[in-house]
């Protein structure tokens, strides 16, 4: 019989201090709001490069199904970039790009899929999923928490506007995980 471990008490009240911040009363001076904006323009970067990789992931796809896909996220991604330029007009801020080395590092894994596997194989799907759904995941993480750092601050514009994104790139992981099924059931129909 398993043993119940009761949790002591609440961890009540903890740190119920607080503070309520107003639409008004943002915290544009604040290290915190610097911190925000050097993240947004790193995702900026991140956007911007993926815009770029992704056509040439269509073109190394196998399946017309995951071509199709990585065609469709290209113009998102375009969306996402604009999206982001809203966020920046409405923080009054410069649209600025500063490199992610996460980013830098997952699109040259996706590089290094194309170079390993054959064209034309299942393989070549398989990993090129892989690949891009490292990069949704990461898309997805840095939104969320870019979203409630909005929030947090007060920005309820911006952070509907990363919700948006946040949206379609969970959307998009869910569509390349229904793509890797359908290769198995392929692949379990050719054997
Ligand atoms: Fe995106
Ligand atoms: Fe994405």
């Amino acid at each position: 019989m398993a043993t119940t471990v009761k949790t002591p008490a609440k961890s009540a009240a903890k740190s119920a201090t607080k503070k309520p911040v107003s639409n008004t009363g943002k915290m544009e001076n604040s290290e915190f709001h610097e911190f925000f904006v050097d993240e947004l323009k790193d995702i900026y970067w991140a956007e911007k490069h993926l815009v770029k990789a992704l056509p040439k992931m269509k073109k190394a796809a196998t399946s017309p199904e995951l071509a199709a896909a990585f065609e469709k996220h290209t113009q998102e991604t375009q969306t996402h970039i604009e999206t982001l330029e809203q966020v920046f007009a409405l923080l009054d801020e410069k649209a600025a790009a500063k490199k992610c080395d996460a980013m830098a590092g997952l699109l040259e894994e996706a590089d290094g899929i194309i170079s390993e596997t054959e064209k034309g194989t299942l393989i070549r799907d398989a990993g090129l999923i892989l690949a891009a759904q490292k990069v949704e995941h990461y898309e997805i993480a840095t939104y969320g928490t870019l979203r409630t750092f909005a929030e947090s601050m007060g920005h309820t514009d911006v952070a509907d506007l990363l919700q948006q994104t946040l949206d379609n790139e969970k959307a998009t992981d869910e569509a390349l995980t229904g793509i890797a099924e359908s290769f198995v059931n392929e692949q379990a129909s050719a054997e």
